[in-house]
């Protein structure tokens, strides 16, 4: 994430979009290949998002990877996403100057095994003093979040809460509210996703499966959000 090119009217400032990366599998039917094959394809337009996403000079990006209810999917497919996860996860390591993003993993990390957590664990804190951040949410759920945020306050013996308590509490503390969700694959719904936080996100839904979704898409959906008035309530 490095060239800043202003992108935000006063009236839609545009701070942090968030991903719905939907579509991967019927990418994969409609060429008569294993869903797999589709999330292979699928981390190719992830790369090139976040890349764009830099480049726009966004604050944060949230990218849904993997949800809370993904483990239902066949064993073979939830191996096939996780062993993407861990080359990229390598790969941001080895890279780890080229890329200027804070990395935080958004979800809970003790499902996963010990190496990937560590692995998680040390990437977000070898980046913790960007500014900017790439939340990938990964065995992620929004109820999930929020039942998590409560226990963590009423471990630190809170007996009533303010918002700012509450965001604070939950995976997304860093970030600014995402302005923008982005829903590929066609379906109307955000599947438990960063509930809390859309409370005042525009939503943005394309047919485009997400393997099939570039810089350019992106570019179309922002143009959208600006030309939407945000009154927050007011009026
Ligand atoms: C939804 O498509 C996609 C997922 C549940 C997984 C998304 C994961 C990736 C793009 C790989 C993540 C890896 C990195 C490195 C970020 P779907 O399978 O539900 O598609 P469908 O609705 O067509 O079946």
């Amino acid at each position: 994430m490095s060239e800043k090119t202003p992108l935000t009217s006063e009236a839609t400032p545009l701070r942090h979009v968030a991903f719905i990366m939907d579509g991967n599998g019927r990418w994969a039917k409609k060429r008569g290949m294993p869903r797999e094959y589709g999330h292979t394809f699928g981390v190719k337009a992830f790369r090139a998002i976040v890349e764009h996403c830099g480049k726009l000079g966004l604050e944060a990006a949230t990218f849904y990877a993997f949800s809370t209810e993904n483990w239902k999917r066949p064993p073979r497919e939830v191996n096939a996403i996780m062993k993407l996860m861990d080359t990229y996860l390598a790969e941001c390591e080895k890279k780890l100057d080229q890329y200027a993003f804070r990395l935080v993993f958004l979800g809970d990390k003790s499902v996963f095994d010990e190496k990937r957590r560590a692995k998680m664990e040390r990437l977000e804190e070898l980046t913790k003093d960007r500014s900017r951040i790439l939340n990938i949410a990964l065995n992620y759920g929004g109820r999930s979040e929020i039942v998590t945020a409560c226990n963590r306050l009423l471990a630190k013996g809170k007996e009533s809460v303010t918002e700012a308590d509450f965001n604070a509490a939950l995976y997304t503390a860093e970030s600014p509210e995402p302005d923008l969700i982005i829903r590929t694959g066609g379906d109307l719904r955000i599947s438990n996703f960063l509930l809390w936080q859309a409370a005042y996100a525009e939503l943005y839904f394309t047919d485009t499966l997400w393997p099939d979704f570039g810089p350019a898409d992106l570019d179309i959906a922002i143009d959208e959000f600006n030309k939407r008035k945000r009154r927050f309530g007011g009026v």
